[in-house]
């Protein structure tokens, strides 16, 4: 079973995924944890945003793995290294978008992912699952919310870890990075054919996971 779940940034993406894949023991995986890793990495290396040519090969070559934290929490892995933390930065956030539009990096990343899909029952959340990673995946979701409800749940979430930004920049940083993933040329971020678009403005997680759960299990009889 493969369950694609798209959306644009602070939908509730991995959340949902997390606890679809942990009710049947599929494999939870996290695509823009791996475009994430990969813009982490360029710069601390001092590869610009704009040099595909160098991205394509640090992705290529880019040892991205997760594992269970002490939590059940995915944590994300360049080579041995501890990247979760890091790749949620602002410096990160603000580039990764015009990382992730390379094709180099694409070819590089999708094809990992595709690896990861082929071994079945995989719950994977990303902006182009549905539409290019897996197309043929048995379910399709499109998760979205209003803006404001977006930038509110992030603020939250960066919150926790002691990070203070304002609802405006927020909703800025959101709209920018959404703009630009959504304009691009290369799998831009859209709704798959099929999918079931779900606005979760108004919806608590349990809701979601419900409504997401009931496609699936449907899917399964
Ligand atoms: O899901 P996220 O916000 O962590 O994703 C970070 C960025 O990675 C997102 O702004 C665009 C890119 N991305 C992508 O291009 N394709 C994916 N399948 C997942 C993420």
């Amino acid at each position: 079973m493969i369950v694609a779940i798209d959306g644009p940034a602070g939908a509730g993406k991995s959340t949902i995924s997390r606890l679809i894949a942990g009710r049947h023991d599929w494999t939870y995986l996290d695509t823009g944890a791996m475009y994430r890793a990969v813009t982490l990495l360029a710069l601390e290396q001092g590869i610009a945003p704009a040099d595909g040519e160098e991205l394509g090969l640090l992705a290529r070559n880019a040892e991205i793995g997760f594992q269970p934290g002490p939590d059940g929490s995915p944590q994300v892995f360049a080579g041995c290294r501890d990247v979760t933390e890091e790749i949620r930065g602002r410096d990160v956030s603000a580039c990764v978008s015009e990382v992730s539009a390379h094709r180099s990096v694409r070819e590089a990343l999708v094809e990992k992912q595709r690896s990861i899909a082929a071994a079945g029952d995989v719950v994977m959340d990303g902006r182009d699952i549905g539409t290019v990673v897996c197309p043929g995946a048995d379910v399709k979701i499109f998760l979205t919310a209003a803006n404001r409800e977006r930038a509110r749940r992030r603020r939250l979430e960066l919150a926790q870890k002691g990070v203070e930004v304002s609802q405006e920049q927020m909703e800025r940083d959101i709209a920018a990075r959404d703009d630009y993933d959504s304009r691009r040329e290369l799998a831009p971020l859209k709704a798959a054919a099929g999918a079931v678009i779900i606005d979760t403005t108004n919806m608590t997680i349990e809701q979601v996971v419900d409504r997401v759960s009931g496609i699936v299990e449907k899917q399964l009889k």
